[in-house]
């Protein structure tokens, strides 16, 4: 029996590809722009990074992680994030020595859900992450970025949400309105929520059971615990948003499902992916640096789910280059070829060669099969003249062209939207 991918897990096909090398392009492009540069992290890491910054009552480190140990014992995990490990490589390697510093990465991350439309168990994440920061117009900036960057790869009908978790001086005030709200509540609760109810009550307002949404419907709003620097913080940010042109809406059940988050959080929805919608979230985390052992900074940070945005531009036009098929008739042809070839590919040509030999017609029938927008035809004739016959395989024209003037006339033939 052959052997399939195991579930939740994809392959990215040929077709999709150049809408994730698109997607991925436009991001480098555009946050380039706004001063960020990649960093590359490594995919697996030391588990204890991930209790230690995601937090240990969440249900990414309490059921989600791939976690195993290595063959000296220790205990690693695939990232279920890439927040944690550009923290650990900002610590590790000093880049605190700038007084702001921009990453942006990208890859795969692992998470043991349940896997649906949206949602797998090896999706990629375009993160970005602004560490040194506590400007509220950081936050807004970034999301500017971030609003430019899905306006830049056609994503329509997308909405902002923001809200904020406080921090350490106003928060556990909340928790402590929030816990005696939820107590009064516990009948409605799930098992795991009531479990947490100390420990982490803010996870009910995120919890996807429906019991728990409506015993929090009328849950009190963080928006009423902020302390004046938190509050104020939020307020600039979204008078920031708003002198960019951005709508955003403040929903003040957003908690988000890691705990490194204080002040700002957010999440971007788009229509048409079902109930998986989020196609962005992040947010602020003063605290986060600080905790995994470095200097105190203020950090703001976000990921794009790249599966999601692809599913919905997959709809729209992504166009991949044409093929054009070289056939090449006798030797001499074959070597000239090699000349020939490498010439086009400089000029930006898509061209592959087809190999077979035989008949003429039946190479023809193969470079259809290949996917050919164009063929290439060098026989002993042409050759002395200097020209191959250049065939339209869609309207199967052909005529005789120059060597030199073969890039060309494809590329021309592109440019007229033939
Ligand atoms: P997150 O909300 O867990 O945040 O994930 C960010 C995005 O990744 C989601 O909005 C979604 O588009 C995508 N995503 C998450 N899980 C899956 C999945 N199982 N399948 C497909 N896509 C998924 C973070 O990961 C934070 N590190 C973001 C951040 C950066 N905060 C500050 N800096």
């Amino acid at each position: 029996m052959a052997i399939t991918a195991i579930r939740g897990f994809n392959d990215i096909l040929p077709g999709e590809s150049e809408i994730w090398r698109r997607i991925e392009s436009e991001a480098y492009r555009i946050f380039s722009g706004f001063g960020f540069s990649e960093i590359k992290l490594p995919v697996v890491e030391k588990t204890e990074l991930f209790l230690r910054s995601i937090g240990e009552t969440t249900d990414i480190v309490e059921k989600e992680m791939y976690t195993f140990a290595d063959r000296h014992g220790d205990s690693l995990t695939l990232r279920p994030e890439g927040t944690a490990s550009a923290v650990r490589a900002y610590i590790e390697h000093k880049l605190y020595t700038s007084p702001v510093t921009r990453l942006y990465y990208t890859g795969p991350m692992f998470r043991y859900e349940r896997p649906q439309k949206g949602r797998y168990r090896q999706f990629y994440q375009i993160g970005a992450e602004v560490l040194g920061e506590l400007n509220p117009r950081a936050d807004a900036e970034t999301l500017v970025m971030l609003i430019r960057f899905f306006d830049a790869i056609g994503l329509k009908g997308v909405d902002l949400q923001i809200n904020s978790l406080g921090c350490p001086e106003c928060r556990p005030v909340y928790k402590k309105v929030l816990l005696e709200f939820l107590k009064g509540r516990k009948e409605a609760l799930c098992e795991n929520c009531v479990r947490r109810i100390d420990t982490n009550p803010l996870r009910a307002l995120d919890c996807k059971s429906h019991g728990c949404i409506e015993a929090t419907v009328d849950a009190p709003p963080i928006s009423a615990s902020l302390c004046p620097v938190c509050s104020e913080h939020f307020e600039s940010v979204k008078k920031t948003i708003a002198l960019n042109g951005i709508n955003a809406t403040v929903n003040p059940r957003m908690v988000r499902g890691l705990d490194y988050y204080t002040k700002t959080t957010f999440e971007i929805t788009a229509t048409g992916l079902g109930s998986q919608n989020a196609v962005a979230a992040g947010g602020r985390y003063d605290r986060l640096v600080e905790d995994l052992g470095g200097p105190a900074t203020p950090c703001f940070g976000f990921a794009v789910g790249v599966e999601r945005v692809a599913l919905l531009l997959k709809e729209g036009e992504f166009e991949t280059r044409p093929t054009t098929v070289f056939i090449a008739l006798g030797e001499e042809s074959e070597k000239k070829g090699i000349e020939l070839l490498r010439g086009w590919r400089e000029e930006g040509i898509r061209v592959v060669e087809e190999f077979s030999g035989g008949a003429l017609k039946s190479r023809m029938k193969r470079a259809d099969r290949l996917g050919a927008s164009y063929a290439v035809i060098l026989g002993d004739d042409e050759l002395k003249d200097g020209v191959v016959v250049l065939k339209d395989m869609k309207t199967a024209a052909q005529e005789k062209v120059p060597w030199d003037a073969v890039a060309g006339k494809i590329r021309k033939v592109l440019a007229d939207g033939e």
